[in-house]
């Protein structure tokens, strides 16, 4: 099995639930408690930016509506989803992807990149991901891993950042997960906990895959899914789950 940098507890949606989600607010909270990895979600705005999000419309963060695949980037990047998680973070904007990239390699923390496409830009979206990370090269860019739902999108990423880990995102495990995950390259298969058996973490890790899963914030669940063999979490809760672990 490939080395594993990972840790055990990866912040989901940049600072889970202690910050606005996808945002740098969040990337600087996770740090700051003693995260070593967030995940976040990543879009395109209608001129091609990569953005972070992680719904196909602004309405549930923003106090604005509006669908991303048809907004521009620099609107996007200028809209507020602070205000409406908490009044404390009025003014936090949706970030680029350039910009939370960034920001991870200056926090130390490794990133999960997952390829969140609009529905029907799914080749598009995994494309310029890809590129722009071909772009950076190793050193300008965090320790990172690829992931999606959607086999297009990561097919084509990968096809421009072939040298970049990336896991296969399933709802749930099945054995067309394994081969999906193995025919695209991956070092892991990220699945929701919802429905998990130890028996299907055995399996993916039988044909070499690490096994990942979302989303986990109690932390007696960590602790069984530890016992079966999973290699991390994607919570909301990594303040509980990181003393948890300690
Ligand atoms: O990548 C794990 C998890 O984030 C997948 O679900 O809907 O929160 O992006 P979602
Ligand atoms: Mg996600």
């Amino acid at each position: 099995m490939l080395r594993w940098p990972w840790p055990k507890v990866i912040a989901h949606r940049c600072g889970g639930a202690l910050a606005p989600e996808n945002t740098l607010a969040g990337l600087a909270i996770a740090a700051r408690i003693g995260c070593r990895a967030v995940e976040f979600d990543v879009m395109l705005s209608r001129d091609g930016e990569p953005v972070l999000i992680h719904d196909e419309t602004l309405d549930r963060c923003a106090n604005s509506s509006g669908t991303v695949a048809a907004l521009d980037g620099a609107l996007l990047m200028a809209t507020d989803v602070g205000e409406r998680f908490h009044h404390a973070f009025a003014g936090e904007t949706i970030p680029s992807l350039d910009a939370a990239l960034r920001r991870c390699r200056e926090l130390g923390l490794a990133a999960n990149l997952e390829i969140k496409p609009a529905q029907g830009h799914d080749v598009e979206t995994g494309r310029v991901v890809g590129r722009r990370l071909a772009s950076l090269g190793p050193d300008q860019r965090p320790a990172l891993l690829l992931s999606s739902f959607s086999e297009g999108a990561l097919e084509a990423a990968v096809a421009e950042a072939g040298d970049i880990p990336r896991g296969w995102l399933a709802p749930a495990f099945s054995a067309g997960a394994l081969d999906t995950a193995t025919r695209l390259g991956c070092v892991s298969l990220h699945l929701a906990v919802e429905g998990l058996e130890a028996a299907h973490v055995a399996a993916a890790r039988a044909v070499g895959l690490r096994v990942l899963v979302y989303t986990v914030n109690d932390p007696a669940d960590a602790r069984r899914l530890a016992g079966w063999g999973v290699s991390g979490v994607f919570t909301d809760r990594p303040d509980l789950l990181l003393d948890a672990i300690r």
